[in-house]
């Protein structure tokens, strides 16, 4: 990224709200379960499966818990009702991660009980390194109770992610994504090359490990890692999918579909945009000409 890439992106909480949403919107499918479910349609209409994303985190009040709870078992029923082919994914925060680790946990065991009843599965996102052992816990102990509809996430720029991925338990479902938080050298790479590294390697051992993956990234040099490491092996499609974010690089989806293999695509609705859009807003490489271009007098974006 140019040095000017990266002032913009340091000066996106001074650009207005209006702004922000209006750049953002390709990543979003908009503010209601209805147009997620709109968007989980046009998707899988293009053969092309989706995991639904209610907007939210870092709760500190567990009335808001309760909320996430009942909107992600409204989405569930919403999902199935409509006969459509979606998962959830959960931010733990999202769930009182950081109130409670008890409160978290039956939370979002309610929801995965729920799940498993309508034949449905629930990805449990990770976000920060302080969120990192617990989610890992919560993870183990769904596992241990029998929870099989279940899955977990590793990030690839985090040095602990190799013997993470040994501390699993068998037949883990782990997404392996670079990472998106900012976070200091002596936890994560900073460099893409290594990061890609640790990223292949991950795969590799979750592969041994007899996991199924979902390969998160749009970045083509790991999807060719990827493709190379699911040929040598001989996986089944049944055994791995890739995993894209709504709104981005969709020609690469088509070619990555166009291989032959399954590709779910993350799609993240609600009214709490604003946390995830700067996020993506950060890693668009043409993010400063958009925001400049929305910025002038006159501009619809
Ligand atoms: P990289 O950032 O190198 O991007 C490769 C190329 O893709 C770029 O050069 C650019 O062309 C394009 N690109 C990437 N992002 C773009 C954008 N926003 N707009 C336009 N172009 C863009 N992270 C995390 O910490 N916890 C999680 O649980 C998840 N979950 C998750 C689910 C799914 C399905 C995906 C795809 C990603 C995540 N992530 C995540 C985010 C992930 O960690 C990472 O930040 C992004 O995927 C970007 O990394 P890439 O692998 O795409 O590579």
């Amino acid at each position: 990224m140019s040095v000017f890439h990266t002032l913009v992106a340091r000066s996106l909480p001074l650009v207005p709200r209006p702004i922000v949403r209006r750049v953002s919107q390709r990543y979003i499918a908009g503010e209601t379960l209805a147009a997620a479910v709109a968007t989980v349609r046009a998707l899988n209409a293009e053969g092309l499966m989706a995991t639904v994303d209610i907007l939210g985190e870092s709760v500190h009040d567990a009335a808001l818990v309760e909320q996430a709870l009942r909107d992600y078992l409204d989405a569930l029923h919403a999902l199935r009702d409509a006969r459509l082919d979606s998962n959830v994914s959960i931010k733990p925060t999202n769930f009182g991660l950081k109130i409670d680790f008890d409160l978290c946990y039956e939370k979002v065991k309610a929801l995965v009980v729920e799940a498993r009843a309508l034949g449905n599965f629930v990805r449990i996102d990770m976000e920060d390194s302080s969120c990192t052992s617990a989610t890992l816990d919560l993870y183990r102990r769904l596992r241990a109770e029998g929870l099989e509809n279940v899955g977990v996430v590793l990030q690839a720029y985090l040095r602990r992610t190799l013997a993470d991925v040994a501390a699993l338990p068998d037949r883990p479902n782990v997404r392996v994504c670079k990472g998106i938080y900012v976070e200091p050298p002596d936890l994560a790479f900073k460099e893409r090359g290594l990061i890609n590294r640790n990223f292949a390697q991950a795969l590799q051992a979750l592969f041994d490990r007899g996991a199924y993956v979902g390969i998160a990234t749009h970045d083509e040099e790991v999807v060719y890692e990827a493709q190379r490491l699911v040929r040598e092996r001989r996986l089944e499609p049944r055994q791995y999918e890739f995993q894209m974010l709504l709104g981005v690089r969709e020609p690469l989806r088509r070619v990555i579909r166009r291989d032959g293999h399954r590709l779910r695509v993350y799609v993240p609705y609600g009214p709490q945009w604003y946390a995830y859009s700067l996020r993506r807003l950060k890693e668009n490489p043409q993010m400063a000409g958009y925001i400049l271009a929305a910025m002038l007098p006159g501009s619809k974006g």
